[in-house]
């Protein structure tokens, strides 16, 4: 949590079974404290307890936490500041990059490429297209400029979420050029140049990158190994009353974690309480690769407070450049206002190629899940073979495996990488405050046997930058 204080109950919460292991004590709790700081568990910026108030939590001496936060301050992992305290920071070497875009597939030849999680087209777009064409004329005498989106498509989102539950009327819905697009449009619409706009860490870099660029200052909340931290992410809306929440329920990027019904529910009473708008991005919703049962829309806990953002991206093609919103009824104007300011409207052709997908999306999606998950099984039993020492939870959807190692090399092992022929993206590019340097996203878009040559070959780059650097915790598979 970035800029907030750490009280010493908290921290001593985190820090766990800090003193196990071999050396001096102050020594264990430096690592400990740097490797929450570098995986993101403790935002940068965050204010650590006074070395008296950690002292009486550990039920150490002053000496092993003065000795550890003097070894932090000299590794760059803390700031003194005068008047604030102990303040954590990354050093320069695992800071986030500025300027780096996520545009996957450029000038990929002959590489493996791991840094995007978006599988290629289902089949059947080609006939959908010739579908369309064919039904083409009678829109072209009309102007073709639809602000909201074309109604046939709007008619078929809005009867999927009638579907799961959740009354919509066409009305509410408006389409996009990507889910991208609507979460800029929304956070335009919904905040003024300051607000604060929380979100999880990690999480998908573009959409933080497109808050930023609205003016709004990112309250990045971390989440626990498993899932969510709903008593933390309580507490942060609570202080920070952030005037949106920017949030991924349906198998999460990068972790493909699903959020239960249970802490839905338990969210949007906090953001209600708080005023907060959350727009919840269900943009990996149709992913679902186990044949489980989905909890209900996040929208249906808080209908008039919740914008929904979905898109055709991952469930037919990001090619097609489709994304829509479900707006509140009296945000509806506000959204059509602030989408005007930016495009005027998704292309009538692309828009009735989508229509036709949508009806028949209960053929299409079965055969998708199917694929993406021989893929996912594809890439997670390479990762166990040539990688062992990785932990991952096999998520149950969404595209990618987000991989623990044992040491913070993510970043260095990004570049060792690419000189062996796979391009990654770091961990790190996905923490809104840079951190996670022991963590990679492996997404399972390629096919079978390229995932698995190219694991191999990451393995070989790792095992290189690792040789004879201790491991710093026994290597187990999650699940
Ligand atoms: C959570 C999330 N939101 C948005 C996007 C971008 O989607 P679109 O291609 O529809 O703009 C992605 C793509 O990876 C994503 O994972």
């Amino acid at each position: 949590m970035k800029g907030q204080y750490l009280p010493a109950s908290t921290l001593s919460g985190l820090l766990g079974a800090w003193s196990d292991g071999t050396g001096p004590a102050y020594r264990l709790l430096a690592e400990r404290l740097r490797l929450l700081i570098a995986d993101g568990r403790i935002m940068p910026g965050s204010r650590l307890p006074s070395e008296r108030e950690l002292t009486d939590a550990l039920g150490v001496s002053r000496t092993t936490v003065a000795s550890a936060y003097r070894e932090l301050r000299d590794s760059g992992y803390l700031l003194s500041r005068r008047g604030s305290g102990s303040v954590t920071a990354l050093p320069s070497k695992v800071e986030p990059e500025l300027g780096r875009h996520h545009a996957p597939g450029i000038d990929t030849d002959g590489l493996y490429d791991f840094t995007c999680a978006a599988p290629s087209a289902v089949p059947g777009i080609s006939a959908a297209v010739a579908e369309a064409t064919a039904n083409l004329p009678v829109h072209l005498a009309t102007p073709g400029y639809h602000p909201q989106g074309l109604p046939v498509l709007r008619a078929e989102i809005a009867a999927a979420y009638e579907e799961r539950g959740l009354p919509t009327s066409p009305d509410q819905i408006i389409i996009t050029a990507g889910a991208l697009a609507a979460t800029s449009i929304a956070v335009r619409a919904i905040t003024q140049i300051g607000d604060r706009v929380l979100t999880e860490s990690p999480t998908h870099p573009n959409s933080v990158d497109s808050i930023r660029r609205s003016g709004c200052r990112v309250v990045a909340v971390p989440t626990s190994p498993g899932g969510w931290d709903l008593p933390l992410l309580e507490a942060t809306i609570r202080q920070s009353a952030p005037r949106a929440a920017w949030l991924v329920v349906d198998f999460q990027n990068p972790t493909g974690w699903l959020m239960p019904a249970a802490d839905r529910q338990r969210l949007a009473i906090a953001f209600a309480r708080a005023r907060t708008t959350a727009i919840v991005d269900e943009t990996l919703f149709e992913l679902s690769l186990d044949g489980q049962e989905m909890p209900p829309p996040f929208a249906s806990y808080d209908p008039a407070g919740v914008i929904t953002v979905g898109s055709v991206s991952k469930s037919f093609w990001g090619g097609l450049r489709i994304g829509w919103m479900r707006v509140p009824e009296p945000l509806i104007a506000r959204v059509l206002d602030a989408k005007a300011s930016m495009d005027l409207g998704a292309p009538v052709l692309d828009q009735l190629v989508v229509a036709g997908l949508l009806r028949r999306r209960s053929t299409i999606l079965p055969e998708r899940r199917l694929e993406i998950a021989r893929r996912r099984d594809a890439l997670a039993s390479a990762v166990s073979e040539f990688l062992p020492s990785w932990r991952f939870q096999l998520p149950g959807g969404g595209l990618s495996l987000w991989c623990e190692l044992p040491e913070p090399v993510g970043s260095s092992l990004v570049g060792v990488a690419q000189r062996n022929g796979v391009l990654l993206v770091a961990g790190s590019r996905f923490s809104p405050d840079g951190g996670l340097e022991s963590f990679i996203r492996l997404p399972f878009t390629l096919d079978p046997d390229a995932l698995r040559d190219g694991v191999e070959r990451l393995a070989a780059s790792y095992n290189g930058l690792t040789a004879g650097s201790p491991l710093r915790r026994p290597a187990a598979m999650i699940a």
